[in-house]
């Protein structure tokens, strides 16, 4: 049997990358004081089928389908709906100003994968939902900045731009309609559609042709009002006073179509990483709590990929998690002194120390051969002499020298030369 096509298994000697990644996200999002939200996998499909959403991910990418009782579900293709669902289902507004969460999840998208595009993804989000501010913008881009910072990564760098107020975005969206319809007969398939619908998503288009025309279209920037202007402005102001790098990047739009004001990616900038080399994108939102049945509250957010970041820190040669390795491992010479080795297992792994022994019957030389493949520190030998003394042999296989400690002093022994 194999695994379902896009999806992926992480095996046990890749599953230390992702707890230091996720640890890395927890820390820094302490020290921005965000709280992780946990929502199901699956949704009503209308969390995400809006009347407002034509997004080409939310049209032709979610896995949709029918439960045993007929109703409509949707795995989620992305957090920021099911967040927003759950923050208005718990009313989670009541009493804050502001709500700053995040979450570490899979997502599901039905795309065609390739390096970096799976159909199954983790995504590490952050949703900062309630005030208005630009400071909470900058706040979020902050985080974007500081992710890639802490994470050690050189090759990456953060695109911003604005989208503007609902009237900035009308007035674009009609110059943007009179710009590409005397071009109409020459866009792709997809881009004629686009046109009709929504003529923003053209600007993503990776079609060679539709990308010809994107190169003059108008930006978002030309038609700014001056209420918007200055909101982006002063967001740029804050980023500015604290050093945080960023580009401008007047025909960046995004695939969602919830956004409005800020809009961000943050790219790798690698050479040889591939085409999928937007580790994450995010932006203001301003309708989409109404949306879901709650009240008139904005939101800002980001989401990366996972396994896209896993990739640039492959790239880039960073490793994360230090060498798999293990405190102890007991060497027994005769079966009977096994229960000694478990019991004494019981009592280190008690107190926080990491041990291994052989499950089989086996040589003294293959119980040496698996503790230096599993990089044990020390090794715990028990022998007749030892067993009759009351003592253990400990056995440092770094500098391979050896004491020999009274079976009572074991875990003071062990701490002390484990925290050295
Ligand atoms: P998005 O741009 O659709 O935004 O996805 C964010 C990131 O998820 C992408 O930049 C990419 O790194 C990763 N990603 C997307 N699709 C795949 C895939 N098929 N395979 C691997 N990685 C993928 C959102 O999802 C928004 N909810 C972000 C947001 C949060 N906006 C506001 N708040």
């Amino acid at each position: 049997m194999n695994k379902v096509k896009g999806t992926y298994d992480v095996l046990p000697n890749e599953s230390k990358m992702w707890q230091a990644l996720e640890k890395k996200i927890a820390q820094l999002m302490e020290r921005y004081n965000y709280k992780e939200i946990r929502t199901p996998m699956m949704e009503y499909s209308e969390v995400f089928h809006r009347q407002s959403e034509g997004s080409d991910m939310v049209t032709k990418e979610t896995y949709d389908f029918l439960d045993r009782s007929d109703r409509k579900l949707t795995l989620k293709p992305e957090g920021t709906a099911g967040v927003i669902r759950s923050f208005v289902e718990n009313k989670l507004y009541v009493g804050n100003d502001v709500v700053k969460l995040y979450y570490i999840q899979p997502n599901f998208r039905y795309e065609r994968p390739q390096k970096g595009r799976y159909r199954q993804f983790m995504q590490f989000g952050v949703e900062a939902i309630g005030i208005r501010s630009p400071l909470l913008d900058a706040e979020v881009v902050s985080i974007a900045y500081n992710f890639i910072k802490i994470l050690g990564l050189k090759g990456a760098k953060i695109k911003i731009n604005t989208l503007g107020d609902k009237t900035s975005r009308t007035n674009y969206l009609e110059a943007l309609k009179a710009y590409f319809e005397p071009h109409r007969e020459v866009l792709s398939y997809d881009s004629k559609v686009r046109l009709d619908k929504n003529p923003l998503r053209i600007l993503d288009s990776k079609d060679e042709n539709d990308i010809k025309l994107v190169k003059d279209a108008p930006t978002p920037l030309e038609y700014l009002t001056d209420d918007a202007k200055n909101y982006f402005d002063d967001v740029l102001k804050y980023l500015d006073s604290a050093n945080i790098d960023y580009e401008i990047s007047p025909r960046l739009v995004r695939g969602l179509d919830y956004y409005s004001h800020v809009v961000f990616e943050v790219e790798a900038d690698i050479e040889g990483f591939g085409a999928q080399n937007v580790l994450g994108g995010g932006g203001r939102y301003e309708s989409l709590v109404e949306e879901l049945g709650g009240p008139s509250l904005g939101g800002i957010g980001i989401a990366f990929g996972l396994e896209r970041i896993l990739l640039a820190l492959e790239a880039e040669h960073i490793n994360l998690a230090s060498e798999d390795a293990i405190d102890a491992y007991f060497i027994v010479f005769d079966e009977a002194h096994k229960k000694h080795a478990f019991s004494y297992a019981e009592m280190l792994r008690a107190n926080d120390i990491s041990v291994e022994f052989d499950f089989k019957k086996t040589s003294f030389k293959n119980q040496l051969k698996r503790a230096l493949k599993l990089n044990a520190k020390y090794l715990l030998i028990l022998g007749e002499d030892e067993i009759n003394q009351g003592t253990i042999t400990v056995k440092n296989t770094v500098t391979e020298t050896q004491e020999s400690i009274k079976q009572n002093d074991l875990l003071t022994y062990l701490k002390e030369k484990l925290g050295e």
